[in-house]
């Protein structure tokens, strides 16, 4: 449960964090704290999420009650939302007022979009006929390069993206003066984005996993092969897919605002062996061959999305 892996920054990051995506407000700083006091070590946190100031009152707990002895025990992660991708070191300023921090240790780009920045809300504008309200022709190059500059303000140690796909990281990577550090996107053996990571294995970006469970983990739970290496084992299914990610050397992402759940996510980890990876992965490439895998939601929204002119 303590591993961590080194990323491209010489940062070590921890290899199992809790999520806080869709994590109901008024539950999040309890979850929080329990998670630290059960020994997690990286927090997951967005501006979007709308619970980042219940993360800071969690941290903060944390703090107080000497579960964290210091900020280096931590290692928190934000993400700059579509409504500033014009303007991220406005948001990056927000999110850290509402964690109480002077720094993160990881900042994303949320999406490599943007929504109207002077909309009718600060997170999800629309418009009159109730559409997302984007601002087409963005150059998320430009906004890697204020990413980058972010750096050096010593806001955050490291940066990096999320859901990004192939053709946006062959994009950013003859701009990047810095690589990415990181690449955050949805994955688990029914979604193995597997041409994503390999192209991040390369570059040395190291992958995040959110959605473990499959989102609600409903069909994951129920799948053959999981059951089958849960049984082996003698753990549960939620056991499975969030060992998955062990031999595949990426950080996992396990949400959830239930205390037992939060305990037995990061103590149910187990090391699976080579016959399990092969059924998984063979579920996984069975998947993909009937073109049954889970769609990749990119571009977001399901609406267009055209590549910036010039980067
Ligand atoms: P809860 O917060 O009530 O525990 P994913 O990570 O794939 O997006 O899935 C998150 C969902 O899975 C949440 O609804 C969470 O609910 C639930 N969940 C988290 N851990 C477990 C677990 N060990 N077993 C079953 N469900 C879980």
């Amino acid at each position: 449960a303590n591993k961590t892996y080194t990323l491209n920054t010489g940062h070590q990051i921890p290899a199992i964090g809790l999520g806080t995506w869709q994590s109901e407000p008024g539950k999040v700083k309890e979850a929080v704290l329990y998670a630290l006091k059960a020994g997690y070590r990286l927090i997951d946190a967005a501006y979007c999420y709308g619970n980042e100031d219940e993360v800071g009152a969690g941290l903060k707990e944390a703090f107080a009650q000497g579960i964290l002895k210091s900020r280096a025990d931590v290692f928190v992660v934000s993400k700059v939302w579509a409504t500033y991708t014009t303007r991220c070191e406005l948001g990056l300023d927000k999110s850290l007022q509402s964690l109480g921090l002077d720094y993160v240790d990881l900042y994303l780009v949320h999406w490599p979009l943007l929504m109207n920045p002077a909309g009718n809300d600060d997170r999800f504008p629309k418009l009159g006929n109730g559409e997302r309200d984007i601002i087409w022709g963005f150059n998320h190059v430009d906004c890697w390069k204020q990413m980058e500059r972010l750096v050096a303000s010593g806001k955050t140690r490291a940066i990096g993206v999320c859901n990004y796909s192939k053709p946006y990281l062959e994009q950013l990577l003859p701009y990047a003066t810095i690589i990415p550090a990181v690449n955050q996107i949805e994955n688990h053996p029914a979604l193995p984005q597997q041409e994503i990571v390999d192209l991040c294995k390369a570059k040395g970006i190291h992958i995040m996993a959110y959605s473990p469970l499959g989102s609600t983990g409903g069909p994951l739970f129920k799948a053959e092969p999981v059951i089958k290496i849960a049984q082996k084992h003698g753990v549960k299914p939620a056991a499975v897919l969030l060992s998955y990610h062990y031999p595949r050397k990426s950080t996992v992402l396990a949400k959830s605002t239930n205390p037992e759940r939060i305990k037995e996510n990061l103590t149910s980890l187990i090391e699976l062996d080579q016959e399990d990876i092969s059924l998984l992965d063979e579920y996984s490439n069975n998947l993909v061959k009937e073109g049954k895998v889970q769609r990749y939601v990119y571009p977001p929204f399901g609406v267009k999305f055209g590549f910036p002119d010039k980067p």
